[in-house]
């Protein structure tokens, strides 16, 4: 079974053709990112007209990096939702004409399924396992129970952690988009430079990131009152933020995943491209025995049409459940495999 998938939910346009929802055949990604950075942030209207503009060009180039023909496709498949509702429709409509065009099924797909979903690219991994979806949107612990089943153990009750991140970055005046600026700039810096909160929540698997941000922006507004912050200031700044960001996630997503028996987990959204949660959660699964842990290439990690294909063919949804978002307690079945 060959999916060509198409991903237009913020600000990357991407076409992919996958196989039997985990080989990876082309994965073609145009990133809007340089355009977005010059007014600091994802304008949505010019979002979706810049995947109006390149949204052919992906799928033409997926095609040939495969050497397939539209024939050689089994089905086409699009994010309906969560996202930006223009950007969406581009990337649904071409889909749907693909599918119209070739007598061939449509598979809508909800983005964040499509994340967790990265983990089956180029891996072995089948649920029961623990995902940490962490994203410009969400920050969730997930216990996968089956590919059309997840329950949302815990969830942020007010920043996502990529949005603390590109709020961070800002402050630091680290260009669009801040998360992999603020990154690199941590890594050289010293994480126990300043001692940062780590907030409190009465269910012990959310998060809060409002706090952590506020923290940071205070002491970068103290610096700014007596002289101009130097360049190790703020690096220090990053790597102390970085620190306390990504320690409380990988804390929690080893006690989510204790407390349930399970010992496979896997990490999936933008952020799961950082480093330093990359090496925690390696180092925090290594030291349990027999557990197995899945991180997805970076590029698998940030929005792409790979993990897209990979969903639907594992997960596909009615388009009502696709444009859902997940949200704590529930549990996001599948009426078309149920
Ligand atoms: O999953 P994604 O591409 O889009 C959403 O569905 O939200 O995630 C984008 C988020 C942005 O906030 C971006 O700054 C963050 O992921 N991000 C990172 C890194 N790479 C991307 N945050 C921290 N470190 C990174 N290396
Ligand atoms: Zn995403």
């Amino acid at each position: 079974m060959k999916i060509l998938a198409l991903e237009t939910s913020c600000d990357e346009t991407s076409a992919a053709i996958v196989e039997e929802g985990r080989k990876v055949i082309a994965n073609i990604i145009s990133s809007q990112a340089d355009f977005h950075a010059k007014y600091g942030g994802v304008i949505p209207e010019m979002a979706a007209r810049q995947h109006l503009e390149t949204i052919n060009f992906v799928i033409s180039e997926a095609l040939d990096q495969a050497q397939y023909g539209l024939d050689d496709i089994d089905a086409f498949a699009a994010t309906l939702g969560p996202g930006l509702v223009g950007a969406l429709l581009v990337g649904a409509n071409a889909a749907k004409t693909l599918s119209f065009m070739t007598q061939k099924p449509f598979l809508g797909v909800n983005h964040l399924y499509a994340h967790v979903a990265s983990n089956y690219l180029e891996s072995d991994l089948e649920p029961p396992f623990l995902c940490l979806l962490i994203s410009g949107g969400h920050t969730q612990i997930l216990h996968v129970k089956h590919y059309n089943q997840i329950e949302i153990l815990g969830t942020t009750l007010d920043d996502a952690i990529g949005e603390a991140y590109d709020k961070v970055a800002r402050i630091l005046g680290l260009p669009y988009p801040g998360g992999p600026a603020l990154d690199k700039l941590a890594q050289s810096g010293n994480p126990k430079a300043f001692a940062l909160p780590q907030a409190r929540t009465d269910n012990p698997y959310d998060f809060s990131y409002s706090g952590l941000k506020t923290a940071v922006l205070r002491l970068y507004e103290k610096q700014m009152a007596s002289k101009d912050p130097s360049e190790d200031f703020k690096t220090d700044l990053a790597a102390s933020f970085q620190h306390a960001a990504t320690e409380v996630l990988v804390k929690k997503a080893m006690a989510a995943a204790k407390s349930l028996g399970l010992n496979q987990i896997a990490i999936a959204g933008g952020v799961a491209a950082n480093s330093a949660v990359r090496m925690k959660i390696q180092h925090a699964v290594h030291s349990e025995n027999g557990w197995r842990f899945f991180i997805p290439e970076s590029i698998y990690c940030t929005d792409n049409g790979a993990m897209v294909a990979a969903s639907a063919y594992f997960n596909p949804l009615t388009t009502d459940l696709a444009m859902e978002v997940f949200s704590r307690g529930e549990q996001v079945g599948n009426p078309l495999n149920s």
